[in-house]
């Protein structure tokens, strides 16, 4: 398959200082809003996850989204959204999680899929694994399996693996 996008890395804009000092964020809207870079993303993503059988994509709130909507297009299975407290309308589970900065609960719709389901966790990125620790904590509760868990974006420097020990991880590209 043709890569049109030479390196996505350079696609991948950094922010000194953002939201607060000393953060050195990751801006993936450069990424996204290139169309050929945002395809190639989502393609690699469908190829790896297509031989897996996946019942359900799940897909964490807000960023998680981008990416876990059309990678659930593509291998034509449905989206679960993990979504932050008060946002999911019928019974929840829900699980409070520290983040590289602040604090915050998410949920998941107690029936989102049946027992047994084979589910990959899709995020931009992986900080510290606070939030894709919460999310696929969730996904137990609601009595999924989680095959894998996927990033576009992995700070290696906070150790996040360390977090998800009892999952595969993927990531796309590592800072
Ligand atoms: C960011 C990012 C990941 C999470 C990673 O989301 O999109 O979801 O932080 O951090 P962690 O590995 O330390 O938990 P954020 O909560 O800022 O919200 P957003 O996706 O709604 O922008
Ligand atoms: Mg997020």
């Amino acid at each position: 398959k043709e890569r049109a996008v030479a390196n996505l890395n350079d696609l991948i804009r950094n922010i000194p200082d953002f939201p607060i000092p000393g953060i050195q964020f990751k801006d993936i809207t450069t990424l996204i809003s290139n169309g050929p870079a945002f395809a190639q993303v989502v393609d690699t993503l469908a190829e790896r996850y297509a031989p897996l059988n996946i019942d359900a994509v799940v897909g964490i709130e807000s960023r998680g989204f981008i990416f876990s909507a059309p990678l659930a297009y593509r291998l034509g299975v449905g989206l679960v959204p993990v979504r932050k407290h008060g946002k999911l309308p019928a019974a929840t589970h829900r699980v409070e999680y520290e983040l590289e900065y602040g604090s915050n609960k998410l949920e998941i719709h107690r029936d989102a899929f049946p027992t047994g389901a084979r589910v990959v966790v899709i995020d931009d990125l992986l900080a510290t694994g606070g939030t894709v620790a919460a999310a696929c904590e969730l996904v137990q509760m609601a009595g999924g399996r989680v095959e894998e868990v996927a990033f576009i974006i992995e700070l290696e420097f906070l150790k996040g693996r360390d977090k998800l020990t009892r999952y595969p991880v993927y990531s796309m590209l590592q800072y």
